[in-house]
């Protein structure tokens, strides 16, 4: 949710975290702020809106300090004021905090540093973190045990604390350190040259270095100009490891798209291929996956799977349940990963677990892996960013390869994560009763998918034309059936996030038991159309809204013949294999709610109210 900065090195640390924040704006993006050690003293800036607003503010103050920390905010407690940005200040004037996450047992402690007469200007949490620490020094130094006491203060503060976090701390007495630590919210040392950078993700960092050490929860990293070094909680010494990040800069910046998500729908043909380089037998019959640390003969044993994940990544999870089910005959069940955590789901001893996600962050999705290993599951992941907190703690799993996604409704990831799911079901399908044969045709069916979506991405001056005509409508049904109902889902998600029209999405034949309610002229219906067995009462169902004078949007797969006058607008896409179909119909959606927003003039990248990577329950 919220983004976390911090600099420890030779340079004038303000600008290089403005910068870093910059990168890690579409993590949060309510209000921003920058401190930095200078003069005996903390020196800051902190502004509600973007971070662009902070930054003419921290540019007039011109900072000189080479040690600071920088946030960038998605509000949870407290409105979006000056006051609640962070860094927040501790009321003896010695600390300054960043937090991302939530201290759940915050007003309790609030209580107590009140009895004890620290005060506080905001109605944050953070702030409450803050005084803590800055009540457990005074007490260090009255202790004084010998430890490094910043470090100390910090560990004895968390140990008190109930919640999540993910933390910078600096301190007056202590220019040229900082102390981090996190649980349950990611935080990222990256390992420079003559210097060190902290940041919640790895876009923020990757201009100045590649050489990263991704914290584990529980652990507390301590960092001077010269070393870092890490430990528990519990005060157990951590050997850090240095990992590299392995995509470079160019792939998180615009490469001269107007947005993000712009440049994350276009670039899907080359993120599929990346996505399946590598993972087809030599055979050409079936998938074959690297780090799932599961042996065939253990999948054989599989008798039915569960997926939890949320939001883009669930509709994902719904299409693979389709494609496992019909193509490898295992019974899947999905669920919201922030339902099952809460749901006591009897699941049974022979059942495989499966957890999705983009940025491997998402606190419901954390939380469902965590319920399902602990019950004694073998949990797999499949997941984007390499290091997440998902794909260290799961069983195995497998990589989408995709780069970073920095516009916040995800596109790219999705597409991946349908190619992965429907990967899956081939190489179920290939260990249980799915002909060579046919295992072949599949191969071939997917290894030509990025050229289809090349080709679709070719029409897209058709859809913008489309878009602008419905734009100004205020609610729009998806409709589609069977593997294309939950893109009918994911169609309705888009364009609410992004244009904030109100969208729902149902299978096609379910209008009838409610939501044609709703079918007005001023009402427009997408519907997914592929040919086949449901052509026709696919057709009906349009029928039954033409006739209530409702718009229809067909996105029909070529050499489907609708009935004359039936559909408003016709947007194609090529007629293809079942298992990619999901795929293909998923880009003209993603379009249409591209165009429709971006004709309201709505912010796409940084839609209102929301967050890339949600790391609060
Ligand atoms: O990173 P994750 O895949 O776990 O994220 C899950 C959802 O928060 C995410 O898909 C969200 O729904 C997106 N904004 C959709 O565009």
């Amino acid at each position: 949710m919220c983004g976390i900065v911090g600099y420890v090195g030779q340079q004038k640390a303000a600008s290089i975290i403005v910068e870093a924040l910059r990168r890690l704006e579409y993590r949060g993006y309510d209000s921003a702020g920058v401190a930095v050690l200078q003069d005996g003293g903390i020196a800051f800036a902190k502004k509600a809106g973007r971070v662009e607003v902070m930054a003419k503010v921290a540019a007039q103050r011109h900072f000189t300090g080479t040690t600071g920390i920088g946030h960038t905010r998605w509000a949870t407690h407290g409105g979006v004021t000056d006051a609640n940005a962070h860094p927040h200040i501790s009321s003896d004037g010695k600390f300054a905090l960043i937090h991302n996450g939530v201290i759940e047992n915050y007003s309790q402690i609030k209580k107590f540093l009140l009895t004890k007469g620290y005060t506080f200007l905001s109605e944050t949490d953070t702030e409450v973190l803050c005084n803590l620490v800055a009540y457990h020094y005074a007490k260090e130094i009255a202790d004084n045990n010998g430890h490094n006491r910043l470090l100390e203060s910090v560990r004895k503060a968390l140990r008190h604390v109930e919640g999540t976090y993910g933390i910078a701390v600096l301190c007056v007495d202590f220019p040229g350190e900082m102390v981090a630590a996190r649980k349950a919210s990611p935080l990222i040392l990256g390992v420079g040259d003559g210097e060190y950078l902290l940041a919640s993700d790895a876009s923020a960092l990757i201009s100045r270095t590649r050489n990263v050490v991704y914290l584990k929860d529980g652990e507390l990293v301590h960092v001077t100009t010269a070393n870092f070094s890490i430990i528990t909680l519990d005060q157990a010494d951590v050997s850090p490891v240095v990992d590299r990040i392995t995509w470079s800069i160019a792939d998180a910046e615009l490469n001269g798209y107007g947005t993000f998500m712009e440049k994350e729908i276009f670039e899907q043909p080359q993120a599929l291929e990346n996505t399946m380089r590598g993972r087809f037998a030599e055979d050409g019959s079936t998938a074959q996956f690297g780090g799932l640390n599961l042996s065939a003969a253990e999948f054989r044993q599989v008798d039915r799977l569960a997926f939890c994940a949320c939001g883009t990544a669930w509709h994902a999870c719904l299409v693979a349940e389709h494609l496992i089910e019909r193509f490898a005959r295992l019974p899947v069940e999905v669920d919201y990963a922030s339902e099952f955590r809460y749901r006591n789901s009897p699941l049974d001893r022979r059942t495989l677990f499966f957890v999705m996600s983009q940025s491997g962050e998402t606190i419901d999705t954390l939380g469902a892996l965590r319920e399902a290993k602990r019950t004694g599951y073998r949990v797999l992941a499949i997941n984007n960013v390499v290091g997440s907190s998902i794909a260290r703690e799961a069983d195995g799993g497998i990589y989408q390869h995709v780069g970073p996604e920095i516009g916040v409704a995800s596109t790219k990831a999705f597409t991946s994560q349908l190619l992965l799911g429907a990967m899956v079901a081939l190489y179920l399908g290939r260990l249980r009763d799915m002909s060579f044969n046919d295992g072949v045709q599949y191969v071939e069916a997917l290894k030509g998918v990025p050229d289809l979506v090349r080709q679709i991405l070719k029409g897209a001056p058709h859809i913008q034309a489309v878009a602008k005509r419905y734009a100004k409508a205020t609610d729009f049904l998806f409709l589609g059936r069977l593997s294309l109902f939950p893109i009918a889902l994911e169609g309705a998600l888009k364009l609410k996030e992004i244009s904030y029209i109100h969208a729902e999405g149902y299978p096609a034949a379910e209008i009838k038991h409610g939501p044609i309610a709703l079918i007005t002229d001023k009402c427009p219906s997408v519907f997914l159309v592929p040919k086949g067995e449901i052509f026709n009462k696919i057709v009906s169902s349009m029928q039954e809204i033409k006739a209530r004078k409702g718009p229809v949007i067909a996105i029909a797969t070529e050499g489907s013949e609708l009935p004359p006058g039936l559909a408003d607008e016709v947007i194609r896409i090529p007629d293809c294999h079942e298992a990619v179909l999901p795929i293909v119909a998923s880009i003209p959606v993603q379009l249409l709610s591209y165009y429709i927003a971006l004709e309201r003039g709505c912010d796409v990248d940084k839609p209102r109210n929301l967050a890339k990577s949600v790391t609060v329950e």
